[in-house]
């Protein structure tokens, strides 16, 4: 997201939250979805695409490349049809992921091996300044050719397109992206390709190049190693997308926290990869129910009914932080409403998010009078004290607009928030549900 000149939204305190809200479809499924049907045989359908700025990013650089692609809208079936494993053509101008790290990362993985093909990606201010030599470094290791600002850090990137090799790659660190840009490179890698990561992160590409025929293996202590053999053509698939727990996360907070809440998020994806925010919440004596659990199209699905209870601070670092890097923002926020002291550590990676969401939250929460110490890894924040409500801003952050909005209706006095449109990155109907809970 670019700065904004809208007016800034009022966000007004007090009132309750009820009912039942669907939130849109797993943002790191959609683009999956759309990535592996572009180079799938035949024909891919997605039902619960995210209809939201990112995946419509990833979209807009498919279809740049020859892949077709229907429009993109809430309660669409999406149609892509898939030009095969080497079918991406050369495109004649700039490939634009917009604000999305997902699209830009795997987008390397995808872009890598089309040999004697030139691309070039950029973004926008947010994700220039993210850094990319995670993805270019490992990759350079399959004979990957990605060059860009700052030795190769940097967008505008751009990518030569090489005949690469098998290798055995470590990843620098626990990143779901930096494993999918591989997995995606070593489709088409002349040999077998393992890519070994620090800690186990989002396991969807796993389970949907499985799903699409790929030819890959997780082993290894809790599933870190994972080994694709090229040659396996991928065949279009039907894809469900489940609803996005980071989306959900907003309203398992609030729920949890808004005196006589009670509100059911129904048909959220349960992935056990994505689900530490249900355990901190759990161990904070969140009052959160699963129901109906069942499995859609190879992920595990449920219904979470929230009621508001008294909660307890917490403490996490590093070990769970794969499972829940997302949430940090919001569950920073549950922290300045429970009495006694929260720590978050091992939570650096949160500074390279779309913005740096560890000064960010600390930053705008403080505007609100929380007592909050920020640490290079993490945060301590001192709960319990009432929060005011004041001029904020999200600094074009999607989880922070969201993590705000929530903060803004435990405050005492209305807020306002500047760049609140940052929500339609992951949640475009994310103003729309708050005021149909609120009524
Ligand atoms: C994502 C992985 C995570 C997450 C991001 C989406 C994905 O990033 O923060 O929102 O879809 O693979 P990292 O892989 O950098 O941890």
């Amino acid at each position: 997201m670019t700065g904004s000149t809208a007016a800034a939204r009022e966000l007004k305190a007090g009132g309750s939250l009820k009912g039942r809200v669907r939130v849109p479809g797993d943002k790191s499924i959609s683009h999956r979805a759309l990535l592996f049907g572009a180079i799938a045989e035949g024909e891919t359908t997605i039902e619960g695409l995210l209809p939201a700025e990112d995946p419509i990013s990833t979209a807009a650089c498919l279809r740049a490349m020859g892949a077709d692609i229907s429009p993109i809208a809430e309660g669409e079936l999406i149609r892509v049809t898939g030009v095969g494993l080497d079918g991406l053509q050369e495109p004649d101008t700039v490939l634009d992921c917009g604000n999305s790290g997902t699209t830009m990362r795997l987008m390397l993985g995808l872009l890598a091996g089309r040999n004697g093909r030139h691309f070039v990606l950029t973004g926008d201010a947010s994700l220039r300044r993210r850094p990319m030599q995670r993805v270019g470094q490992p990759l350079a290791m399959l004979g990957a050719e990605v060059r860009g600002r700052g030795d190769g850090n940097y967008a505008p990137l751009a990518v030569q397109g090489r005949r690469l090799r098998g290798a055995v790659v470590g990843t620098p660190v626990a990143s779901a992206q930096v494993k999918s840009a591989l997995l995606l490179a070593a489709l088409t890698a002349e040999g077998s390709s393992t890519v070994i990561e620090p800690a186990h992160s989002r396991d969807h590409s796993e389970r949907m190049l499985k799903a699409f025929g790929a030819d890959l293996t997780v082993g290894g202590e809790m599933g870190r190693h994972i080994t694709v053999q090229p040659g396996a053509r991928l065949k279009g698939q039907h894809v469900v997308v489940p609803g996005d727990i980071s989306s959900a996360a907003f309203w398992l907070v609030a729920g949890a926290l808004i005196p006589g809440a009670d509100l059911t998020v129904e048909n959220v994806g349960l992935n056990p990869t994505r689900t530490g925010v249900l355990d901190v919440l759990e161990q904070m004596g969140a009052k959160i129910d699963v129901l109906n659990r069942r499995d859609v199209a190879g992920e595990p699905v449920g219904d979470l009914r929230v009621t508001c209870g008294p909660l307890q601070p917490f403490r996490f670092g590093e070990e769970i932080m794969p499972r829940l890097v997302d949430e940090v923002p919001i569950l920073t926020v549950a922290a300045c409403f429970c009495d006694g002291e929260s720590h978050i550590s091992g939570a650096a990676e949160l500074r390279v998010k779309e913005t740096d969401r560890l000064a960010v939250m600390a930053r705008q929460l403080k505007a609100m009078g929380a007592d909050i110490d920020e640490h290079p890894d993490g945060l301590v924040i001192r709960g319990g004290r009432s929060l005011r409500g004041t001029a904020l801003d999200s600094e074009t952050d999607h989880r922070v607009a969201m993590s705000l909005a929530v903060a803004s209706l435990l405050a005492s006095g209305d807020s306002t928030l500047a760049q609140s449109e940052a929500a339609a990155v992951s949640y475009p109907t994310f103003w729309d549900d708050l005021a149909r809970l609120r009524s």
